[in-house]
């Protein structure tokens, strides 16, 4: 019996290995001008799209249980991605499903819009490794272009018009002057969400507001689902481009409370520029298989303690040591997770609440640099290290 299990067990692993990176998404290039282009651009028509797979991130847990319970049993989703470019800019298209539109609202605090958000790995002197995937790192840099579904918000807007910045409810106004307020509120709105982030890790997450990063994106909702577009340079101050370019892609479902880092993620994903050479490289860090033996792998995962500290798959008990590796091999690379055991201290997963558990922190500060509290396993013999990647690769949720 024993035997028959453990074989189940490593076919259901080397399955689950042989699902790889996601294919590179191929941009076709186009004559005319990507400049603002949106959802309903005959352009799209052109395009390929291909799949890409986005894993609930459970690396960071959010302090709000409710909305912890709300997403407590997602599964993967899968997202499809197009991808166009005309020599200057590029422009992405992903589609999502989503049975609900979620819209912010103007005066609602405790609901939350559907968005999605596309990163792009910023410049750095060496190309490789890759920044971590939601945050980068120190010395590795992502751009990250960031759209929610907003309804028309009044921001003030320096003009001293006071009288519409105050909540509908609470106007003396009705009838046909509740309209009219309504209608100067939407005149002098900001409706469109869009924001640009840069960051290089945890806690230095800073919007770009001097116009030094163009970009244009946009959101339509269809049957049962989300278009989503961005155009930005191929090359400005903060991104490089060659014939490879990496990107991430996050979605938020604002049903189920999804805000910060409680979203669908995918890992790096290669839009190889059409016509141009790839970039061997990089091209080879996103899509690189583990040679390791995923079933070794998990015996040597156990004999090294580190379920002690992490909880594994979804059916080990939640733990408050370290992040949750149920989904690590969804969104990481394979040369991720092999920089996690051999230097746990390069990027360093915070935690997401230091006061609810001060006595299990994932970090020290020593003069100024965080130190993970993580075991340094730099002394693990290459083949064991090579057969817990590949191990930790087929640790994903299942597709919806
Ligand atoms: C003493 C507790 C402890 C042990 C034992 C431990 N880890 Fe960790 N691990 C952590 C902490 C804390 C973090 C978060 C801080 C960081 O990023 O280094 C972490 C982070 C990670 C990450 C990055 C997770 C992410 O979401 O990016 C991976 C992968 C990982 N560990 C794998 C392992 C493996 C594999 C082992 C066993 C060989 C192991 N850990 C043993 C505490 C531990």
């Amino acid at each position: 019996m024993k035997k028959i299990l453990t074989s189940i067990l490593s076919l259901g692993l080397a399955c689950s290995a042989a699902l790889a990176a996601d294919a590179p998404v191929n941009a076709l290039k186009v004559t005319d001008s990507l400049d603002g282009i949106t959802a309903d651009s005959a352009l799209w028509s052109k395009a390929k799209f291909s799949e890409v797979t986005l894993y609930p991130q459970t690396a960071l847990k959010m302090n709000d249980k409710k909305a912890n319970d709300m997403n407590a049993a997602d599964k993967a989703k899968k997202a499809e991605v197009a991808a166009l470019y005309d020599g200057k800019n590029i422009a992405l298209m992903v589609k999502w499903a989503d049975g609900t539109k979620n819209i912010q609202g103007s005066y609602s605090s405790d609901t939350y819009s559907d968005g999605f958000a596309v990163q792009f790995a910023g410049t750095t002197k060496k190309a490789e490794p890759l920044p971590y995937i939601g945050m980068g790192s120190e010395g590795r840099p992502v751009i990250v272009h960031l759209q929610k579904a907003t309804a028309s918000v009044y921001e003030p807007n320096g003009n001293k018009d006071v009288e519409t910045q105050v909540n509908r409810n609470q106007t003396n106004l009705f009838g046909q002057e509740l309209k009219d307020y309504d209608a100067k509120v939407a005149s002098l709105a900001k409706t469109d969400y869009e924001r640009v982030f840069t960051a290089q890790g945890f806690r230095s997450l800073t919007e770009i507001k001097d116009g030094s990063a163009k970009s244009s994106a946009s959101m339509t909702y269809g049957t049962n689902g989300w278009s989503g577009t961005l155009s930005r340079p191929l090359n400005d101050d903060y991104i490089k481009s060659n014939g490879t370019v990496p990107v991430a892609i996050a979605v938020w479902d604002g049903s189920k409370n999804g805000r910060d880092g409680l979203k669908n993620l995918s890992s790096w994903v290669a839009v190889n520029l059409e016509g141009m050479k790839p970039d061997a490289k990089r091209l080879g860090e996103i899509t690189e298989v583990s040679k390791g033996d995923a079933a070794k792998g998990k015996e040597a995962l156990a004999t090294n303690g580190c379920n002690g500290c992490h909880q594994i798959t979804a059916e080990d008990p939640a733990s408050v040591m370290a992040p949750s590796l149920k989904n690590v091999g969804g969104y990481s690379t394979v040369a991720y997770l092999r920089e996690s055991i051999l230097k746990p201290s390069a990027v360093v997963v915070p935690g997401y609440n230091r006061n609810a558990h001060s006595n299990t922190p994932w970090y020290t500060i020593e003069k100024g640099k965080r130190i993970s509290a993580m075991t340094d396993y730099s002394f693990l013999d290459k083949k064991t290290v090579e057969d817990i990647v590949a191990y930790l690769k087929t640790l994903k949720a299942e597709v919806e």
